[in-house]
């Protein structure tokens, strides 16, 4: 849940590392720090706060050398001191490490140190390591050495990455379940949590597994096995992601950014190969049950999928949470597990596919992050295409994966003979217009869903409110608005009022309503209902509608009309709405948006 780099080089590398834990600040930003070796010494700095905040405080980027190593961090073990901070010292200063992740017996090990006098100067899991390493080479003087016998003695989800005075040219670095790859440039070298650490200096990668570390130079680099030290041959790879889309493109904040990508996102989920679909749609369609697993957005996104398959292909797949996997599903070789995860390093997405292969169940996922454990996981994956997606919350990824699996849904109705030819070229077409009917929508409706947001802050509690494919997409909304706001917005299946939640409704509480188009006659009744419900009760009502719902305009207190569009992508289209008013919302209240408190782009641990 930490961002870590470093760079080897033949130039002075500060202003380079310090730009590349500020690419990673997403996924972690409580503190930071940067070390740098030059003239037999490491220099250290770190402190609390943003990036720039303690690049102020620290003039991280006037440190002078060629090697160095870097961190941004999310606490887990300590609180955010400036002493917990990353880089850490062993205790005779000669090795500094960063790590993310945790370090599950560093209370043993910690107390072995501090009996043999090793003083800590930090509270985390992390310090443990560079101790242990210092001892190692005070036993046998070898760096490679020390830094795996010490790997060999810690236990846990780590990535970590180290330098040390006695090789002055050398990145070590190793993971285990916590992500990490090497980045290839010109006379000098990277490494990183995941590519956005380098994106900007190469776009020439290789992937680091589990039980492996390397040695990097700046002209060369090793992959060895920590247990055998056998070196390794590993697959290099060039990153399709453009630079450009890692900047804020001139938007205030990356997630209005993000929002305002999606027509072109999704354009490049419909450009995905067929036969790359159609490879997903074969595997589900052969096993005797998919359930389909995400977690926080990707457990939405894994919702909408299960609506979908059951409407359009007359198949049950289960969408369960990942961290609950493991205690619901019912695995066997007969068996798949379709995975979503945007980064593909999210701890409880890997737990689960780790589950399922223990069974042998065929295993899928579509990520979007290029080279990410997840992507290398399972038997099949579809690389979303995205592009970087650098707000915590997720908009564009989720979106996109939704388009993504919908394709799925069409195929696998079509080859189960479900869908004709003329409904499926229907429905394809649907998804080609959309692209063009997102840019009108956002082009024209932000300014209304600014305004609602601008006089709707005063509302602390909100329920978001659909049915059919609408519940999940509520759900997701309600998250997003949680999410940026801290606000609390609870989404819930319109049915569900009658049974519990009519006992809170006054006139205090307001509800949004995601209302699908009037032809969809059974689920657009089902909503109508549920504002009367609200209404007689004195709760107030906000809703997105489409063109010619003319009882709906009658009944909301609020609305956004949005144009008429085919009932395949109309939900998305309320969705988009619904990522804007959490924008503007969170905007308005002066929130962190695209780093929310208490957040973390990537969660990696337990
Ligand atoms: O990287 P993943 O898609 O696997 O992440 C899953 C969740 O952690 C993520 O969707 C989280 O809920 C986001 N903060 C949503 O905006």
């Amino acid at each position: 849940m930490c961002g870590i780099s470093g760079i080897v080089s033949s130039e002075n590398i500060a202003k380079d590392l310090f730009s590349s834990i500020r690419n990673l600040e997403y996924r972690g930003y409580d503190s930071c720090g940067l070390a740098v070796y030059a003239e037999g010494k490491i220099q250290l700095r770190k402190n609390t706060g943003e990036v720039d905040e303690v690049n102020k405080k620290e003039r991280l980027t006037q440190l002078v050398g060629n090697l160095g190593i870097a961190h941004t961090r999310w606490a887990t073990h300590g609180g955010v001191t400036k002493e917990n901070s990353h880089p850490h010292f062993s205790a005779n200063m000669e090795f500094a490490i960063v790590h993310n992740g945790i370090f599950s017996n560093y209370q043993k090990l910690k107390s072995e140190l501090s009996a043999e006098g090793f003083e800590f100067r930090s509270m985390t899991d992390s310090e443990v390591f560079a101790h242990l390493v210092e001892r190692a080479y005070a036993q046998s003087p070898n760096v490679e050495n020390a830094f795996v016998s010490s790997l060999l003695q810690v236990e846990g989800a780590f990535a970590t990455a180290m330098i040390s005075i006695h090789e002055p040219d050398l990145l070590f670095c190793a993971k285990n379940v916590s992500p990490l790859m090497l980045g290839l440039g010109e006379s000098r070298n990277f490494i990183g949590s995941d590519i956005n650490a380098f994106l900007e200096f190469t776009k020439t990668a290789v992937t680091l597994d589990d039980g492996e570390y390397a040695i990097v130079g700046k002209q060369d680099y090793r992959i060895k096995d920590v247990a055998t030290k056998e070196e390794k041959e590993k697959n290099v790879f060039t990153i399709h992601w453009d630079v450009e889309s890692t900047k804020k493109g001139g938007y205030s904040h990356y997630m209005l950014k993000e929002i305002f990508d999606q027509p072109f996102t999704t354009k490049q989920a419909l450009k995905i190969e067929k036969e790359e679909i159609e490879k997903m749609a074969k595997m589900i369609q052969q096993s005797q049950l998919c359930y389909l697993v995400g977690v926080g957005t990707t457990f939405y996104v894994s919702m909408v999928g299960q609506y979908f398959f059951a409407q359009f292909a007359k198949r049950h797949l289960p969408a369960v949470s990942s961290d609950e996997f493991k205690d619901i599903a019912i695995l066997s070789d007969k068996n798949m597990m379709l995975t979503v995860s945007q980064s593909g390093e999210t701890y409880d997405t890997k737990m689960a596919i780790n589950f399922a292969k223990s069974f042998q169940s065929k295993t899928g996922a579509i990520v979007n992050v290029m080279g990410s454990a997840i992507s290398m996981m399972v038997d099949n994956v579809i690389m979303q295409g995205s592009g970087a997606e650098i707000c915590v919350v997720s908009t564009k990824a989720a979106f996109s994966q939704m388009m993504i699996l919908l394709r799925i849904v069409l195929e696998v109705a079509r080859l189960d003979n479900h869908l004709s030819e003329d409904q499926y070229k229907e429905y394809y077409t649907a998804l080609e217009d959309f692209p063009d009917v997102i840019e009108t929508a956002l082009n024209e409706q932000s300014g209304f869903i600014r305004n609602m947001a601008d006089t709707s802050v005063k509302i602390h509690n909100w329920l978001f409110l659909g049915c059919g494919v609408y519940f999940p997409v509520a759900m997701e909304s309600a998250l997003k608005m949680k999410e940026v706001t801290y606000l609390h917005a609870e989404g819930m299946a319109t049915g569900f009022l009658k049974h519990g939640t009519l006992a809170m409704i006054d006139e205090s509480l307001y509800s949004l309503f995601f209302v699908p188009p009037p032809d969809q006659i059974d689920l657009h009744e089902r909503t109508l209902i549920a504002i009367e419900e609200i209404k007689a009760r004195g709760g107030k009502v906000y809703g997105f509608i489409f063109e010619g719902d003319e009882k709906s305009e009658q009944l909301l207190d609020h609305l956004i009309r949005l144009p008429k569009v085919h009932f395949l992508v109309a939900p998305f289209l309320e969705m988009i709405m619904a990522q804007l008013f959490a924008y503007y919302s969170a905007l308005k209240l002066n929130r962190n948006i695209d780093k929310p408190r208490n957040l973390a782009k990537s969660v990696t641990v337990a």
